[in-house]
């Protein structure tokens, strides 16, 4: 049997050569009665397309889910597909992801490929019927996020966007904290996503590095930004925009801030978030004791004279680092977009999520793109809502994020 699985074969003019299948071609659709004999119709049935970087970690998640049958994986390169195939004999492969989306034993599509092809692939699995899960960020622009959000809609399909770091147990534990109120107002949220990076070819460093942190934003703060300045260099020529600061401005004091580099000598994911009571050190890279929370902070009382000044007072209290779980967020994520699909709900991280934030990201290019250059040099770097002279008149900084519908 095993020789037989070896050929992978797709439609006409799309049969995926890999240097292993040498045997009498197989049609795909040989591969749909072995598993059809092999596997319960009450999993779902999912089908991968991209297996480069990050299509590997989806892959094995959904192979080892109960919920699930991995029924076939499709990426244009046949090297990939080999490597698919030595590790998972019995799942379909083919360069032609038509075969996957059309394929009646797929329930949900997968999309794991550079973000300029989300929203074809996306749009196309729906109007085919399957459940969609496509990785970060949505898409390339909001218009196209509405779409593929208004197809699920009409179709009663699942839209769920992978924001991994919103899975994770630290992610999980911060939010616990903030909602418990135990760090009282919030102030700030300040994060540095930096390293050596992989220059991506159809994305900016914010769109690549900062919507993970802008994913962990929105669902701890629960709310948006009024409005967004960002500063950037690319300083390769052409090259996307490598070193990047955004700023988000929210309602009252709130205030975040997003660091993202890929030419930095060392890797940091750090963030702070700060509370007039406490204040979390979320550290990614800390082996075990990745969120540490401070009782730190400061008082404030009035002089005896009357009120005229204030005084600061500092509290230095103790510090915790609060059990934190360490199973893959990309499991916990794979096993919720499952009981999604199954019970037909709506996903923590679903289309209008990932629109807000391609949002957000959007007005940054804006905010970058079309500031004057002698603006952003009279700034040196810092841009602050009130001086954005490129504003049109009797336009508010707010309306720079139109909010959602
Ligand atoms: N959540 C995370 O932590 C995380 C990490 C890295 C990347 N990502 C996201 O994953 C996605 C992919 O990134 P990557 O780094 O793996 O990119 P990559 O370039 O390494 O891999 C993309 C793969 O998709 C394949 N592909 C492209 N178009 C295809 C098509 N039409 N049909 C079949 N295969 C096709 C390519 O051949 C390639 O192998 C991006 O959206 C990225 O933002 C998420």
């Amino acid at each position: 049997m095993s020789t037989e699985l070896r050929r992978a074969g797709t439609r006409s003019g799309n049969v995926t050569d890999a240097p292993f299948i040498k045997e009498r071609p197989t049609p795909y659709s040989f591969f749909r009665h072995l598993q059809r004999a092999k596997k319960p119709s009450s999993t779902v049935g999912i089908g991968i397309i991209g297996y480069g970087y990050w299509g590997p970690n989806l892959v094995r998640n959904f192979a080892e889910q109960k919920g699930a049958r991995l029924v076939a994986v499709s990426d244009l390169s046949v090297d990939r597909l080999t490597e698919v195939h030595a590790r998972y004999p019995l799942v379909k492969v083919t360069s032609d992801c038509a075969d996957l989306i059309t394929d009646p034993d797929v329930d949900a599509v997968v999309i794991a490929t550079p973000v300029s092809s989300h929203f074809p692939l996306a749009r196309r699995a729906l109007e085919a019927g399957k459940h969609v899960l496509v990785t970060k960020p949505i898409t390339a622009d909001p218009s196209q996020a509405m779409e593929l959000i208004e197809a699920a809609e009409q179709r009663g399909l699942v839209l769920m966007v992978d924001h991994t770091f919103v899975y994770t147990g630290a992610v999980q534990t911060i939010k616990q904290l903030v909602d418990g109120g135990n760090l009282g107002e919030l102030y700030y949220y300040d994060s540095v996503r930096v390293n050596l990076g992989l220059f991506q070819k159809d994305v900016n460093v914010l769109w690549d590095l900062a919507v993970h942190d802008l994913s962990i934003m929105d669902y701890l703060l629960g709310q948006q930004p009024v409005a967004v300045a960002a500063t950037g260099s690319a300083h390769i020529p052409g090259h996307q925009v490598n070193l990047a600061y955004l700023t988000c401005y929210f309602d009252g004091n709130l205030i975040a801030h997003h660091h993202a580099n890929w030419l930095a000598p060392l890797k940091i994911r750090r963030t702070l978030i700060g509370g007039a009571r406490q204040m979390i050190v979320y550290d990614d890279l800390e082996p075990s004791e990745k969120v540490k929370v401070y009782d730190k902070g400061i008082t404030v009382a009035s002089d005896a004279q009357g009120a005229r000044e204030t005084m600061i007072g500092y509290r230095t209290g103790d510090m915790w680092a609060p059990q934190v779980s360490l199973t893959e967020g990309l499991h916990v994520e794979s096993q919720h977009f499952l009981e999604c699909v199954k019970h037909r709900r709506q996903p923590l991280t679903d289309g209008p999520c990932g629109l807000r934030l391609v949002r957000i990201l959007e007005a940054a290019a804006r905010s970058h793109t079309f500031l004057p250059r002698s603006v952003r040099r009279y700034c040196s770097g810092v841009v602050r809502p009130a001086r954005m002279a490129w504003m049109p008149a009797g336009t508010s900084v707010s309306s720079l994020i139109q909010r959602s519908p």
